[in-house]
């Protein structure tokens, strides 16, 4: 089986094909300058699941934006990252933000005692918009914004002078000097990272960052639970499903956040979990973002068509985009748009 990526910074491009999925997990013990004789080394004969050389493509196609980058992404098990990280999607991600906000009406949870010097860690924080509209709110405070990939980071003269951002990894274990860090740990908007409907590696990591009473915020979507309304909206909810199962995508673990962190050997207590709707004001906003990730997702078919040729093609997709959001402008015309899910989890101890 024949496989081949390009990575490229603008300038310069290399192929690499024939690669093994445990030629690239190798690369990650080795040190950057040896990447040649690794690529030399990685030229070997691909044989093997094509699921797993598939996942293991995915992640570092759709991440890499030079070679530093695709050195991050190799280092990393797959992860299944579907959406392309562009400016449109740094955008989309702060309208987002928006309509978090005006659903929460908060930033950092009002359970959560507020202390100087707190330290908080944003853990797949994409632009870092909540981090630094916390280390803006709360000064005394220390935020850390962490991600696998620093595409959407801003540059250092726009931080906060108590935030930084951070590349990091977790779904694999967290470095040492990381553990029992953080007084709180906030993720959002981790459904399409999780795979396989199993979120203990990112709940068992998240925790490990929290000192003892430290709290986990999360935030996220409940895509099983999606409204769909209108034939439009029907249509594309099946070709969803079809990209979600060969993504090895699943939502369920989502409507039972607080039982899988309560069953998550993470020493994690449940403080609240709630599943509140959107104010229908809101919908509009959140529809609108959620069509926008889709319209970006379509970029990754092709690869999923590779694993499952029943995934709709990137034009098939675009169009029932198109129909179904022409048909959303009219009145009472189709909604497609996911629930929320919010919990909040202390570290016992
Ligand atoms: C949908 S974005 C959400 C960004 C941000 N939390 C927000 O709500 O605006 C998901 C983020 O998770 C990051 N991510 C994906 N896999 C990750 C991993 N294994 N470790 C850390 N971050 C990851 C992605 O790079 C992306 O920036």
């Amino acid at each position: 089986m024949a496989f081949s990526v390009v990575f490229s910074d603008g300038a310069n491009s290399r192929e690499w094909a024939h690669m093994h999925p445990s030629a690239i997990r190798r690369r990650k013990h080795s040190q950057e300058d040896e990447y040649d004789d690794q690529v030399h080394v990685a030229e070997i004969q691909a044989e093997g699941d094509f699921h797993e050389l598939a996942n293991v493509f995915l992640p570092i196609s759709i991440s890499i934006a030079s070679f530093e980058l695709a050195c991050t992404a190799m280092a990393a098990p797959p992860t299944t990252y579907l959406l392309r990280r562009d400016r449109v999607e740094a955008i989309r991600l702060g309208s987002q933000h928006l309509a978090w906000q005006r659903h929460l009406n908060h930033l950092l949870d009002p359970n959560i005692p507020i202390k100087d010097g707190m330290e908080i860690a944003d853990i797949g924080a994409g632009t870092g918009i909540w981090a630094i509209e916390v280390a803006n709110q709360l000064p005394s405070s220390q935020v850390t914004a962490f991600d696998v990939a620093d595409t959407h980071f801003p540059s250092p003269e726009y931080w906060p002078s108590n935030a930084k951002f951070d590349l990091l990894d977790l779904l694999r274990d967290v470095s040492s000097e990381l553990l029992g860090k953080f007084d709180v740990v906030h993720l959002r908007m981790w459904a399409f990272v999780v795979r396989n409907d199993d979120p203990n590696p990112l709940i068992q990591h998240a925790a490990k960052l929290l000192r003892p009473g430290g709290y986990i915020q999360w935030e996220d979507a409940r895509f099983e639970n999606s409204v769909v309304k209108g034939e439009p909206a029907v249509q594309f909810r099946q070709m969803m499903r079809q990209m979600s199962n060969a993504a090895r995508l699943n939502f369920l673990w989502l409507e039972e956040l607080d039982q899988r962190v309560k069953c998550a050997d993470a020493q994690l207590e449940v403080v609240d979990f709630q599943k509140q709707p959107w104010l229908s004001t809101h919908i509009p906003l959140v529809m609108d973002t959620f069509l926008v990730a889709l319209e970006n997702s379509g970029a990754i078919l092709g690869k999923l068509k590779l694993v499952d040729p029943s995934v709709p093609n990137s034009e098939e997709w675009m169009e029932a985009l198109e129909t179904l959001h022409k048909d959303s402008c009219k009145p009472s015309g189709s909604q497609l748009y996911w629930l929320p899910v919010t919990l909040l989890a202390r570290r016992s101890g």
